[in-house]
């Protein structure tokens, strides 16, 4: 065998071996991919069958990942409208055409900013942990985190029983009364009175299980957010800041200048609510706005905090409802931060309230979604289970600010829908006075 064969299988082998142990999308976003694909003639021009048919595999493999959404996914309980189908014409009519729209939308979405463009730009830069992640999902991050959502929903079901069924018709429900909401007055009408006396039906249901069980819209709503949050932790915490485009990287960058510039250099504290896995609390480190150890990071699920706390070891970082973080017990704060929360929170006015009474005279509250309070309109109109919320508007935070004494409004935000919203995304500044 000659030397010149030996080198055409040795070729071939990295191909396969390649191709079949290693995601094609690593191997697309990474440095070698010049030499991939030369090793693919390579091959071709040797063994073109059997080659042309792995890279073919290889490639389709891509385009399946290709439509992750970068909002994680509420897994819909299956069983309500589908139960419903074949009871009414109009109504059946209607839920249809917006199951297709929806699909239409999360095209449009996905093709404005490609997610995988995250994850490959991560990978470029770490291809060993974007394969231990890749794993982790089994091969495919949307569909593994809507796998571990249903696993963890499961396991949910069996050990809370109630709460797992409150869930499924609270969901049920919100997606009745939003399919029904986007129909016109006439086509509404047309709903079905069996759709109705279902719909009343786990109204009352969910008020016995708040009755026997104790169990609240807000704990219903806070399951939905621990299970989706938890679910995505990893993969969101190895894409991490590559997520940010570089015009929300600079609207982020005033933010946080407004949310730290009171804090002294040596003191003071800075609370990260809804922290995630920590983008925002690396930003305050990496634009030497603040030392690690002010800042303080919170979110509710305890697998983001985990992921963050890998990360940015010198930060404290806190597994907590907001709700329940007491300035009794944890002390009071400079600044309280929303970086792209408060609209996750069960109550935004609560959540604002609560972030009065955790700062400090003189100190501020800023709330910032870079993409815009339009960006979060469309998401409450998506996924309304996981986005229940909308961001106050001016007058909205004028009224908060007014019910307490020496609270003011310093920057307020764009409305939604509105030019500046689109050029500078969501700010609002509140500040507690001397
Ligand atoms: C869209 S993520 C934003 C993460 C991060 N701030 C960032 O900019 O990347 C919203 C976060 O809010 C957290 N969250 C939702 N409800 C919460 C609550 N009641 N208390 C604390 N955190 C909460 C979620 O777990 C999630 O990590």
């Amino acid at each position: 065998v000659s030397t010149r064969e030996k080198k055409f299988k040795k070729s071939i082998m990295m191909v396969v071996s390649t191709t079949t142990v290693v995601d094609p999308r690593i191997l697309s976003a990474s440095p070698f991919r010049f030499h991939f694909i030369v090793l693919c003639f390579f091959a071709l021009s040797s063994f073109p069958v059997v080659s042309l048919a792995l890279v073919i595999s290889s490639f389709s493999g891509v385009s399946r990942h290709s439509s992750t959404p970068r909002w994680p996914v509420v897994l819909s309980a299956g069983k309500g409208f589908g139960s419903r189908s074949g009871s009414g014409g109009g109504f059946e009519k209607s839920t249809g055409s917006a199951s297709k729209k929806k699909n239409v939308s999360t095209k449009k979405n996905s093709a404005a900013s490609p997610p995988l463009n995250s994850f490959q730009a991560a990978a470029n830069s770490n291809p060993k942990e974007a394969a231990r992640i890749l794993k982790l999902y089994g091969g495919d991050i949307q569909k593994g985190t809507v796998e571990r959502i249903k696993i963890a929903r499961s396991e949910l079901e069996r050990s809370n029983p109630a709460l797992g069924e409150a869930m499924n018709l609270y969901e049920q429900s919100t997606m009745f009364r939003r399919s029904v909401e986007g129909l016109s007055v006439m086509q509404e009408a047309e709903v079905p009175v069996e759709a109705w006396e279902m719909e009343n039906r786990r109204e009352r249901r969910l008020v016995e299980i708040h009755e026997e069980f104790g169990v609240t819209t807000t704990e219903i709503h806070n399951a939905f957010q621990l299970l989706t949050w938890d679910a995505s932790a990893e993969a969101r915490g190895f894409r991490g800041s590559a997520e940010l485009p570089k015009n929300m990287s600079e609207r982020l960058g005033l933010a946080l200048s407004l949310a730290t510039e009171r804090i002294s250099s040596k003191e003071g504290r800075l609370l990260d609510v809804g922290c995630g896995t920590g983008v925002t609390v690396g930003e305050i480190i990496a634009r030497n706005l603040l030392a690690p150890k002010q800042v303080v990071g919170l979110d509710i699920s305890p697998e983001m905090t985990a992921v963050a706390s890998r990360k940015y070891t010198r930060s404290a970082f806190v597994a907590s409802d907001f709700m329940d973080y007491s300035v009794e017990e944890n002390g009071s704060f400079e600044s309280v931060l929303f970086c792209m929360s408060l609209h996750d929170l069960p109550d935004p006015v609560a959540a604002i309230t609560q972030a009065i009474s955790l700062c400090n005279r003189g100190g501020r509250i800023v709330i910032t979604h870079p993409r815009g309070a339009s960006h979060v309109q469309m998401q409450n109109r998506k996924n309304p289970i996981m986005v229940r919320n909308q961001l106050p508007d001016a007058t909205q935070l004028g009224a908060i600010c007014s019910s307490f004494d020496g609270v003011e409004l310093t920057y307020a935000p764009a409305d939604a829908g509105s030019s500046k919203d689109a050029a500078e995304g969501y700010l609002a500044v509140l500040e507690v006075k001397e």
